[in-house]
């Protein structure tokens, strides 16, 4: 049982960011070859480029069945398998209303990256995906509690929970271990341009009084991926300043 992850290969979608960068820092750190996959190009690539030829930059669109199996056979074609996937691409709302305001393209595009793309890559994922794999999901608070004016976001991790859940059902025999992440709000790019008050008051929510580092959150998608966490599966694991716990 440890931590380490050498030999281990893994798929991060979002990894350009974030998040997502964050995550692929702390795999990498720990001996893993890394599938970095974003939507945005350039992104991957520069954080790509920080480990050589231990990491690959792959353009994809979460929300494309196509790229998500792509994505995968670039693991394959590359390190040799799959053992590890961090499910992490994911979208905010852009404005906030209420359910009756809420615009179909809006509701759209949140269900179709964060539920449909992690449905997606998590089929192509568990179908190559090695025994003693790991898959950790993006999930968020808000797959446990609500925030006014955010149904699409609210709804997308609420079923995120529930599709971790089955597939940690699923794959239990398989030996392979699917777990999702409650991330509390954490000081990323998807936070910019916010409100300088609604942060403060976001900031006061959470008992530890602060907005995460994606370091905090990525250090936890790394304990799950590792054999540290072998008899941890279709869990819900907050990692939030305590929000929940009010
Ligand atoms: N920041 C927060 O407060 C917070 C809180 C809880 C959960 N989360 C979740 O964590 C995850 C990462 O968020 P973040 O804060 O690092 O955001 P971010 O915007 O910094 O990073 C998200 C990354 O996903 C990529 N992406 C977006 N749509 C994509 C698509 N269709 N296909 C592939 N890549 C795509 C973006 O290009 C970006 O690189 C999301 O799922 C988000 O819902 C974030």
């Amino acid at each position: 049982m440890s931590y380490a992850l050498e030999g281990k290969v893994a798929v991060v979608t979002g990894g350009g960011s974030g998040i997502g960068a964050a995550c692929v820092r702390q795999l990498c750190a720990l001996g893993a070859s890394v599938v970095v996959a974003d939507i945005v190009f350039d992104n991957a690539t520069l954080v790509a480029k920080e480990f050589g030829d231990r990491a690959v930059a792959v353009e994809v669109d979460v929300a494309r069945v196509e790229d998500a199996e792509r994505m995968v056979e670039t693991a394959v074609a590359h390190f040799g398998g799959l053992d590890i996937a961090v499910n992490n691409a994911g979208v905010g709302v852009p404005v906030k209303a209420s359910v009756g305001d809420t615009g179909f393209e809006e509701w759209r595009r949140v269900l179709d990256v964060n539920l449909d793309g992690a449905f997606f890559c998590m089929r192509a994922e568990l179908r190559r995906m090695r025994k003693g794999g790991s898959v950790v999901n993006l999930a968020s608070v808000m797959g446990a509690v609500a925030a006014e004016g955010s149904s699409s976001y609210v709804a997308s991790k609420h079923a995120l929970v529930g599709l971790t859940k089955t597939a940690a059902l699923d794959y239990a025999t398989a030996g392979i271990r699917v777990n999702a992440v409650g991330a509390g709000f954490v000081d990323t790019p998807l936070m910019a341009g916010r409100d300088p008050e609604w942060l403060a008051a976001v900031a006061a929510s959470h008992p530890l009084g602060r907005l995460a580092q994606p370091d905090e959150i990525a250090s936890v998608v790394a304990f799950l991926a590792s054999s540290a966490a072998s008899f941890v599966t279709g869990a819900f694991i907050p990692v939030d300043g305590g929000y929940l716990a009010r």
